[in-house]
């Protein structure tokens, strides 16, 4: 993993998803260019530090950042060569224009009506030690997608529900806790990643002691 130093760093406006905004922040990937390869490799070894040692497919990352600049056979042999532009997502086909969630607004800061929303769709959880905390499991993430979906009648793209299935329940694979009930996303969870870009502070304690 990439080597940290002084403070966060920069994240471009132009880089909506807030799982790689988590990652460009903290070092591990550059804010503009990084090879497919290593996109892949600092995905799947940050997902293996979630609880359970979750494991997502290198090759389904892979293919997931090869089309993620563009569709067009120019934007796809340059991604293919150059590497992915984290800073050059807004706009590009996995651009849901505002069909997701909303929680970041354009300039990528952190809309607080939309924690408000989100708030509203999580249920009190039992942690694994007892304690209890607000949460979203994967039925309470799929209402708050098919919500999101719904709002957005008129200016959805029929692909865009099927998107939401590689980012919300993914994000409970690799950030969520066992809980007695299940597994689900604690609510302060998702904020620190999509307010702060930080990861649980018990994924990073995993990504250090591997360093
Ligand atoms: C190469 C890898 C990836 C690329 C290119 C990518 C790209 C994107 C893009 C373009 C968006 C914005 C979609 C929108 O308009 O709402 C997004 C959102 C999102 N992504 Fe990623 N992503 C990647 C990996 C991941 C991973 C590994 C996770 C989870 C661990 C993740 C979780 C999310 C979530 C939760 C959202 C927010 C959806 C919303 O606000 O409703 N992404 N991603």
């Amino acid at each position: 993993m990439g080597k940290k130093s002084g403070g966060p760093h920069p994240v471009s406006a132009n880089n909506p998803c807030p799982f790689l905004r988590a990652l460009v922040a903290t070092g591990e990937l550059a804010d503009d260019r990084e090879p497919l390869a290593k996109v892949a490799a600092v995905v799947a070894a940050t997902a293996r530090a979630g609880d359970g040692r979750p494991v997502l497919p290198r090759m389904a990352v892979y293919a997931i950042g090869s089309v993620a600049n563009g569709l067009g056979p120019l934007s796809l042999a340059d991604t293919q060569w150059h590497g992915l532009q984290l800073n050059a997502l807004r706009g590009g086909p996995l651009d849901k224009k505002g069909v997701g969630s909303g929680l970041l607004d354009a300039r990528g800061a952190i809309d607080a009506k939309e924690v408000s929303r989100l708030r509203g769709f999580a249920k009190e959880k039992t942690n694994d030690d007892g304690s209890s905390e607000l949460g979203l499991g994967l039925p309470e993430l799929r209402a708050y997608m098919d919500a999101n979906f719904a709002r957005a009648a008129g200016r959805r793209r029929s692909i865009d529900r099927a998107l939401m299935i590689g980012e919300w329940p993914v994000l409970l694979n690799v950030m969520g806790k066992e809980g007695p009930g299940g597994r689900y996303l604690g609510l302060q969870d998702v904020i620190d990643l999509f307010k702060n870009r930080k990861f649980p502070e018990r994924m990073n304690k995993r990504l250090r002691a591997r360093s």
